[in-house]
This record gives C-alpha cells, structure tokens and sequence, in this order.
C-alpha cells in the first residue's frame, strides 16, 4: 500500500480547501493507494468531517511537547485527538530552520502523539550544504536515532524523507539519491525495531509533482509521497495518485 499526503503548510484558506473538496467529489482517486492532508489547525474540525466519507487520514502539521498547561498559543495531542486527528507531522525542516524544533523536541512530540495513538509523520532530510559535504547518511542516522529515541511502539508511525534543498525548490533529488538514502532509513530503522521495521512506511517529499512522479514511484523503495505545493490543487493531487497506483 502506498501513501499520499498532502502538507498544506501555511498555504491554502477556506476557499483554497472548498475548491480542493469541489474537485475531490467528482474525481476517483485510486484505492490502493492511502491519502491525507495534514491542514492547519484552524480547519482540522471541518476537514475531519468532510473527509470522513473518503476514508482520507486527517492530519496536523504540529502539536505541543507538553500535554497541558499554561503554555499559550500551543495545542495539545489531546486537543487532536478530540477532533479526530489521525496523523501529525513532527520535525519538518521548515519547523526545524525557523521554530528551533531540535530532534529532542521531536522525539517529546512523538511520545505526545503516541499517547493519543495519533500517527507521528516524521519528517527527516540534509540540508544542501550538508548534501554537498557527503553527510546525509550521518545527518539521516542521527535524526532518527534522536527522534526516536526510547520510542518503542512503531504501530502507525510514517518517516518521509525530505532533503531540505528540495523542498518548495521545484528541484527534486535524483532518483539514485532518493533510492541510496530510503534503502540507508530503512536499514537504520531495522537496527532500531528489528522485523517491526517492515511496517513502517518511508516516503519521499520535496517537489513531487505529476511531471516527477511516475519516475519517482519507479523505486520500489519509496512508500509514498508528502506533498507540499502540488497539494494544494486537488486536480494535481490527482494526478500524483494516479502515478503512484
Ligand atoms: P514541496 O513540499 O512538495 O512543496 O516541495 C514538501 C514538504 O514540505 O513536505
């Protein structure tokens, strides 16, 4: 099975979303193939009710390391639960670069979310200048390796593969790239969980589109697909699907 989810970040208001759920009720996406969006706080409530008769996960982008309390302007995995979340992204570079989000503050998300058996969609990547000195492979081992640390359920739990370089950039990594580095994620999460490993899903994410996709889902490796800008039009979502089934 494979997974499809859209990151719409900070990109999309109510009527980006009812134009998006416009064009999903007259188009089929494929069955095999697992779809979510991971939507703004403020339209979570409404996207779990609209989404609910598609069978589509419902995701936020973010939630708080702390379980409640006196911490304003945060939102706790319980408060997600209560809106019928499924799946949060943690450690995207875009939080990680600009809201200090370090692997530590991840893995306290993790055990947040896993408290509410909320799927964590861990978000893991190089940054360019970290590509071009060779030292993907050690920044991928220790994103993990800290994000996951002491975690010992991996029931739900997604990771994507993100290389910061290639994210909103219009330029995805090469597909030897993108193959090398799942293969390496997956070998890692094997030396952690064992057998368990297997069930857990590796995506790609960083300028996936319909131009790319079918060349990207020609890797046996690659689980699925987190999508930013592309997902934004449901018609290009569309047709990422499409190539992915
Ligand atoms: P992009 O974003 O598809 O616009 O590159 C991907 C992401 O940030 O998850």
């Amino acid at each position: 099975m494979k997974y499809l989810i859209a990151n719409w970040k900070m990109s999309i208001d109510q009527a980006g979303i009812a134009n998006f759920l416009d064009t999903l009720e007259q188009t089929s996406f494929p069955k095999n193939v697992v779809c979510g969006v991971g939507a703004p706080f403020v339209y979570l409530n409404d996207i779990s009710a609209q989404l609910a008769k598609y069978k589509w996960l419902v995701g936020a982008q973010n939630v708080s390391f702390a379980q409640s309390g006196a911490f304003t302007g945060e939102i706790s995995a319980s408060m997600l639960k209560e809106l019928s979340v499924d799946f949060c992204i943690v450690g995207h570079s875009e939080r990680r670069a600009m809201f200090g989000e370090t692997d530590e503050v991840v893995n306290t998300k993790i055990q947040r979310l896993q408290e509410q058996n909320i799927a964590p969609l861990l978000c893991i990547g190089e940054t360019l200048e970290q590509f071009e000195q060779q030292q993907t492979k050690a920044v991928l081992e220790r994103q993990l390796k800290n994000s996951l640390a002491n975690i010992k359920c991996t029931k739900g739990l997604i990771v994507a593969y993100e290389p910061v370089w290639a994210i909103g950039t219009g330029k995805s990594a090469s597909n030897k790239d993108i193959e090398q580095n799942i293969v390496f994620i997956k070998q890692i999460l094997r030396k952690m969980f064992g057998t368990k490993a297997k069930d857990i899903p590796v995506l790609y994410g960083g300028s996936v589109k319909p131009e790319n996709a079918s060349e990207i889902f020609l890797l046996d490796c690659v689980d699925g697909a987190l999508v930013g800008g592309a997902s934004l039009d449901c018609q290009k979502f569309f047709e990422i699907a499409e190539k992915m089934s």
